[in-house]
């Protein structure tokens, strides 16, 4: 795992998250935005597929499906979306069977929706879970970018999980860690997990 300061560009970790996924993603590929919040981050997504790609959006909350709506909707770029009201833990029910295996991005926001009820959180149990479904259906040179807040209550011990997560990953798997410069023990963090299948140990014949 790589750490890494973000200061220099002074971009937001959320908009180094789409420079990094806006090189890898082309217009016919499907990718996931796991929390789907106010539809920042299913707008970039479906501007880098729409028309002919797909994004899958989750989130559990009613608000954040109608703001993703209302957000796509009004920039014209409905034509990619499938929006469920799911947690992602849930996602494999809802990934069509010929896209699994396919994912080229999968973006995490976790923590609260802003401006609404701070309580409805992300948390570390079915985190893991959906970072290990995401994991199971991946394209070759996929990338998984997972923004996570240690300040909210409970944000701290999922920031830890995450990074217990990405250090056990095997050989296939190459983890960066970007913070602000001014990083502290509560700033955001933003792991890039990027996924070469041909980076898996050859197995040996005998
Ligand atoms: C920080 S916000 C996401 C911001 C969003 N990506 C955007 O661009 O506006 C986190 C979201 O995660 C959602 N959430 C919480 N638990 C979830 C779960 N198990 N599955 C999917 N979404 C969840 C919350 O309802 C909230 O909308």
């Amino acid at each position: 795992m790589t750490n890494r300061s973000s200061g220099a560009k002074r971009l937001s970790l959320s908009q180094q998250a789409h420079e990094i996924l806006k090189k890898i993603i082309n217009e016919k590929d499907a990718v996931i935005d796991a929390t789907c919040g106010n539809g920042y981050d299913s707008l970039f997504l479906s501007r880098q597929v729409s028309p002919l790609g797909c994004v899958y959006s989750f989130d559990i909350q009613s608000m954040a499906i109608d703001a993703t709506y209302r957000r796509l909707q009004e920039a014209n770029a409905l034509a990619p979306l499938k929006l469920i009201r799911a947690g992602h833990e849930q996602m494999l029910d809802h990934i069509r069977q010929e896209d699994c295996g396919k994912i080229k991005a999968v973006m995490f926001n976790l923590g609260y929706l802003p401006h609404s009820d701070k309580q409805v959180i992300t948390t570390s149990k079915t985190t893991l879970m959906a970072l290990n479904s995401a994991k199971s259906i991946l394209a070759d040179s996929a990338i998984m970018t997972i923004l996570v807040y240690s300040g909210h209550e409970g944000g701290f011990d999922e920031s830890q999980a995450v990074q217990r997560w990405c250090a056990q990953l095997s050989e296939e798997f190459e983890v960066d860690v970007l913070q602000s410069i001014r990083a502290s023990a509560v700033t955001p963090q933003l792991f890039v997990v990027r996924y070469t299948a041909s980076n898996s140990k050859p197995t040996l014949d005998r």
